[in-house]
């Protein structure tokens, strides 16, 4: 069977298409609740977690650096984002504009990279929310047998100093993730409202830390503000920052879920560019603020293996009255992302399925919930493999790799369609093609290169495997080819 693996998506068929449904989705979202949605997708376990991870393990107080050199990354890539999400202003993903522009072979490669993003996504900020979670339990005197809340290539040091090296399996973050799947299978009505309740607490969480924590930092801490590298590559200095930025980066992880709603936006041409340059901004300067008082609190060398950091440093402050409230919120905080990030990856296999690049299994959707809830149960299991058993930095660097690919593909997609078709109309258009898409590339492959090495093993054996079930079943069942023939 001959089959085009460059077959694309026609952009009025994707219109058309959901134009039933599309008729029934209000424009109704401003810039504003654009800006709120990033904003809700955005602060996680990357701020609350991996800042120490990057300051303790690479940049040391320079990490505030590291976010900003992050943050350009995602603005080159949020511009392209943007001129996709106004171009083909349909709910849906980079998944589906690229089927849409650059045919079904990067179509495919991006979807399977994506699982790299939301899926492993959600497991960190579940591994995250389980060390937040010990924090809390044990201010209330409640400890969980050690063993169950550790994975087993993971050292956790405990309150009371016991040091635990390798455990059977992370309990808690396994149990997050099975009742946000259900959750989700039940369906996401409601989640816009609750979503800005917790968009403001959020913030809230953050500018406490910052305001109260301010008054306590110790200039000592500060001195050298850019540890000197131990000559060893990405062990500080400057390597040691652009390795933390690409650490850091998964903070920004998220932004991409606006353009998601681009069917919603009630002026998407001006909303989508506010909307994900907006929630980028609003961010950059929460992070930066935030790790430069995280770092000025505590020592970064202290925060080595520690996965609640924020907690560690708020603990100097003295408001211990507050402590509890700052996990509470921290924790609630996290369930917004991670129900984010598995919505996402269950609209993403949908799609695919419904595409016939994946078995119709993925897009079965149910009777009364009509929510694709075999894949919500699928990843509930994968995800819930990945949260138990594998510790939260490594997990962590597959995200970043996964998603700085996936963004590359984006900002080169954009540039490619200027180039193969000028006429088609964009309502956003992305300003400074190509400099913008390639500093967009340039910045997302510095940052790779800035992993470490077995990093790319993984997103190389993912990719593979990707390509194994591409040409072994996509490829014969894509519905696009079956039309075409
Ligand atoms: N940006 C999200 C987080 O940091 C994924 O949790």
């Amino acid at each position: 069977m001959a089959s085009n693996i460059w077959a694309r998506k026609s952009i009025d068929k994707l219109i058309e298409g959901v134009s039933g449904e599309a008729n029934q989705l209000k424009r109704s979202l401003s810039a504003t609740s654009l800006v709120a949605l990033g904003i809700g997708a955005i602060i996680g376990a990357g701020l609350f977690s991996l800042t120490g991870i990057a300051a303790a393990n690479h940049a040391g107080p320079a990490v505030t650096i590291s976010f900003i050199l992050a943050a350009v990354g995602c603005a080159f890539a949020g511009l392209c984002y943007a001129e996709f999400a106004s171009m083909i202003p349909v709910a849906g993903s980079a998944y589906t504009y690229s089927y849409a522009t650059m045919g079904e072979f990067i179509a495919w490669i991006i979807g399977w990279d994506l699982v790299l993003e939301y899926a492993l996504g959600a497991a960190t900020v579940a591994v995250s929310w389980s060390r937040y979670l010990l924090e809390l339990l044990s201010s209330w005197g409640i400890h969980l047998p050690a063993h169950f809340v550790t994975s087993p290539y993971e050292t956790l040091s405990l309150a009371d100093g016991t040091v635990i090296d390798g455990g059977f399996i992370n309990l808690p973050a396994v149990i997050i993730v099975f009742l946000l799947s259900l959750l989700l299978i039940r369906g996401t009505q409601g989640s816009a409202r609750m979503n800005n309740v917790l968009v403001v607490l959020k913030i809230a969480v953050v500018l406490v830390f910052i305001i109260l924590g301010w008054s306590h930092i110790d200039p000592q801490n500060y001195v050298p503000y850019i540890p000197e590298n131990t000559g060893v590559r990405s062990e500080f200095g400057w390597t040691g920052i652009a390795t933390g930025a690409a650490v850091v980066f998964f903070a920004f992880i998220g932004f991409d879920a606006v353009s998601t709603a681009a069917q919603e936006a009630k002026n998407p041409q001006k909303g989508m560019p506010i909307g994900i340059l907006g929630s980028l901004v609003v961010c950059t300067i929460l992070y930066v603020l935030f790790s430069h008082v995280m770092t000025g609190l505590v020592h970064y060398s202290e925060f080595a293996n520690d996965a609640k950091p924020a907690a560690t440093a708020f603990a100097k402050t003295g408001y211990d009255f507050l402590q509890q409230g700052l996990i509470l919120a921290i924790l609630a905080g996290y369930t917004s992302v991670m129900l984010v990030m598995l919505l996402g990856q269950s609209r993403v296999f949908y799609s695919m399925s419904q595409d016939g690049l994946l078995p119709k299994f993925f897009g079965d959707v149910h009777q009364k919930f009509k929510s694709p809830w075999k894949t919500n149960l699928f990843f509930m299991v994968f995800v819930s493999l990945f949260a138990g058993f594998v510790p939260v930095s490594d997990l962590g660097h597959m995200v970043s790799i996964g998603t700085l690919f996936a963004f590359s593909l984006v900002c080169a997609g954009v540039w490619l369609m200027r180039v193969k078709q000028p006429e088609m109309k964009r309502s956003f258009k992305t300003p400074l093609v190509p400099f913008v898409p390639i500093m967009g590339i340039a910045v997302c492959v510095y940052l790779m290169s800035s992993l470490p090495v077995e990093a790319w093993y993984r997103l190389a054996a993912w990719l593979g495997l990707g390509l194994i079930i591409y040409f072994g079943y996509g490829r014969k069942h894509s519905k696009i080819n079956h039309e075409i023939e």
